[in-house]
């Protein structure tokens, strides 16, 4: 008896031991999502080889930074607040000004910014040519040496994999278990009827990319003129791509100067934007007329803010 046991037990062992080791000896299959992967978190992209994409777009916040302006080479500081880098899958215009139309042309522009990384790309392009690991990654992929349009598409390929799918909201919305609470069912009402954040914030990721002005700029204080920087006409003055709001609860600060610290002051100034900005240049009618929202209403609002963040995200307690 006792021998049979012990002769299963090493027949097992030695079992694990030979697929544990066939498994390591298997080469993880390199793939674009994976090379771009490995892009997004290489400093080799800078000047100086101290910033990577995820220095400003961290994982841990859903892939934006904490701060209203991140820090690029040399301790330069970025001149707009740091977006999410998730759920851009969909986006048709990115940047706050929406000046790119795709993500691979998008991935170019912090290489180049003086601000961010400030590495022409054709040097990007020499130092991925002069690097064992990349000659090699690039040529099993694409066939080819290391070139811009490659690695935009690769970086480009990663971001597309960063979507959110499991929230309270999303299961809410499915009559999956585990979807939102009370409150947040009456909080998501109040985003779609009485505070109209639904007029701009819609489609499954809240945002149909469309440039609005809620009247931040006023020229002085506030002097980003947004989407007019772009197409010169004098109706975007003032306009931002309208933000996506997955994981927003934990993307803070907020607006594209991140001049908002709390999902609070975000509510507060909606429910009365005249207050903080009575000089607004091109404030959207629809936010015209103060929304008038209780202290419950802006609590349910917010609490419905929070059932729209990733489960990876909520810290377990
Ligand atoms: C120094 C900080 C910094 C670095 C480094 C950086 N970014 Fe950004 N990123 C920003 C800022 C700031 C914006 C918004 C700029 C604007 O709107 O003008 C932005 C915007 C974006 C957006 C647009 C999101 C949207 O919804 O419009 C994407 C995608 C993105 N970055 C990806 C990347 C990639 C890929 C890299 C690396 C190649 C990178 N970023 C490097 C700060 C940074
Ligand atoms: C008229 C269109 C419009 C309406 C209505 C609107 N928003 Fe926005 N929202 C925007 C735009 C545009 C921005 C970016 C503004 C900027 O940065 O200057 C924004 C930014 C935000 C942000 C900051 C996101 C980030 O990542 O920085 C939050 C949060 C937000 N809105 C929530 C709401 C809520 C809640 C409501 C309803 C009370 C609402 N919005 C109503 C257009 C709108």
């Amino acid at each position: 008896m006792h021998v049979v046991k012990q002769g299963i037990i090493i027949v097992l062992l030695a079992a694990a031991v030979l697929t544990g080791f066939s498994f390591s000896k298997t080469p993880q299959k390199i793939t674009k999502e994976r090379l771009g992967e490995m892009l997004f978190f290489d400093p080799i992209l800078s000047e100086d080889s101290s910033i990577s994409c995820a220095s400003c777009h961290k994982p841990a916040f859903a892939f934006a930074d904490t701060v209203a302006f991140s820090t690029g080479v040399h301790g330069r500081l970025a001149t707009r607040n740091t977006p999410s880098a998730m759920n851009v899958s969909a986006r048709e215009a990115l940047f706050w000004d929406g000046r790119a139309t795709t993500l691979e042309q998008q991935a170019l522009g912090p290489i180049e910014n003086p601000n961010e990384m400030n590495l022409p790309l054709a040097e990007a392009v020499k130092r991925l040519n002069r690097s064992k690991k990349y000659r090699h990654l690039f040529f099993s992929i694409f066939k080819s040496v290391p070139n811009q349009k490659y690695m935009a598409e690769a970086i480009a390929a990663y971001e597309r994999t960063l979507e959110t799918s499991s929230t309270p909201n999303d299961r809410w919305l499915n009559d999956e278990p585990n979807g939102m609470t009370e409150q947040q069912v009456r909080g998501r009402d109040i985003f779609r009827v009485k505070a109209k954040c639904f007029e701009c914030h819609f489609t499954p990721d809240f945002t149909a990319d469309e440039f609005r002005s809620i009247g931040l700029f006023n020229g002085t204080t506030h002097n980003d003129s947004g989407r007019y920087l772009v197409t010169r006409n004098p109706a975007d003055i003032g306009k931002m791509k309208v933000p996506g709001l997955r994981n927003v609860a934990v993307t803070a600060p907020y607006m594209h100067d991140g001049s908002f610290k709390t999902l609070r002051e975000v509510i507060d100034y909606y429910d009365n934007p005249h207050v903080k900005m009575p000089d607004g240049i091109n404030r959207d009618t629809v936010l015209r007329q103060p929304l008038g929202l209780t202290e419950q209403e802006k609590q349910d609002l917010e609490a419905f803010l929070h059932a729209l963040t990733d489960d990876k995200f909520v810290k377990r307690k």
